[in-house]
């Protein structure tokens, strides 16, 4: 495995294995890696000749009050972990190297957007967006991998590629889970004791709002309630969002049916964790 830093090695080595006819699927990340990073990157492997990780914390896509500071990072750590998943390629740059100058020109989402984290994250998904465009150009991957835990990002993604008309497949993959059900995140490290033992209220809220619909329950504002007060009553964490939208288009429904994102969103005292089921009915 070879870890490059400058956007021209990793260029020059991914055009020999472009030329030699090899497929590249690509993981992009912020690091920090845990199972849900490693589960992209074993279907990256399973699917493609050539694997390539990237690990950047993108400050274009933190806002001013974020965790930019706070993110965790241990790149020694993820080494390994990428050396273990069968991973060719890190790309790991510094912020000068992928921002050298303030961007001229940054990808603006006006799709899918005015919803969810959207809302409570303005200029978020512009930065991911822009950060993406410039990945992309830089790995010309055949493949890309997202995870669903971040279900809005990857409608953002299939927005940025179809209108952009990356000739690049994007791959979603299911959600990791702790054992308790909490969403694998880079950010949960960040939780204190007691929050971290009451995280996965959050997941089982969401499960009791799928076992609702199952028998009967199709008015969003009434799952949106019975969510809200699980989560109330088994957490210290502040509602952010819980919201119910056609999935991937993210449009408000008047009744569950079709395929739907049920999505939550919690503040905790230094974390704001994110969470959804995708359901098809
Ligand atoms: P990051 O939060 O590091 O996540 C990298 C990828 O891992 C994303 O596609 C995310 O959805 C996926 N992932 C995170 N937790 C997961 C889990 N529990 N199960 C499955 N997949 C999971 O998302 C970003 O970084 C950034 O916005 C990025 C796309 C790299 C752009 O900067």
């Amino acid at each position: 495995m070879k870890v490059y830093t400058k956007i021209s090695d990793l260029r020059t080595d991914l055009f020999k294995e472009k030329a030699a006819g090899k497929t590249i699927g690509f993981v992009p990340t912020m690091g920090y890696l845990h199972e849900g990073h490693a589960s992209l990157m074993d279907q990256a492997r399973k699917e493609n000749d050539v694997v390539v990780l990237s690990i950047f914390v993108n400050p274009l896509q933190f806002g001013p009050k974020e965790d930019f500071a706070s993110y965790p990072r241990d790149f020694e750590r993820d080494k390994q972990v990428a050396v273990n998943h069968g991973v060719d390629y890190i790309f790991h740059p510094a912020a000068e190297e992928m921002y050298p100058t303030k961007p001229s020109v940054i990808a603006v989402v006006k799709d899918r957007t005015d919803v969810l984290c959207g809302t409570s994250r303005p200029g978020h998904f512009d930065g991911v967006a822009t950060v993406l465009t410039k990945l992309f150009n830089i790995v010309l991957p055949n493949r890309v991998y997202f995870g669903l835990k971040d279900a809005q990002q990857v409608a953002v993604v299939d927005g940025l590629v179809n209108d952009y008309n990356f000739p690049i497949e994007i791959v979603p993959v299911p959600t990791v889970r702790e054992e308790d059900g909490l969403a694998k995140s880079s950010r949960n490290v960040n939780l204190l004791p007691e929050e971290r033992k009451q995280a996965p209220a959050i997941y089982q809220a969401l499960k009791i709002a799928e076992r609702a619909i199952d028998t009967g329950e199709k008015d969003p504002d009434s799952l949106v309630k019975i969510v809200e007060s699980h989560i109330n009553e088994n957490t210290d964490g502040i509602v952010d969002y819980i919201e119910i939208y056609s999935y991937p288009e993210l449009k408000v429904i008047e009744q569950v049916n079709g395929k739907i994102i049920i999505a939550v969103a919690v503040r905790f005292s230094k974390v704001r964790l994110i969470d959804n089921l995708i359901i098809q009915l």
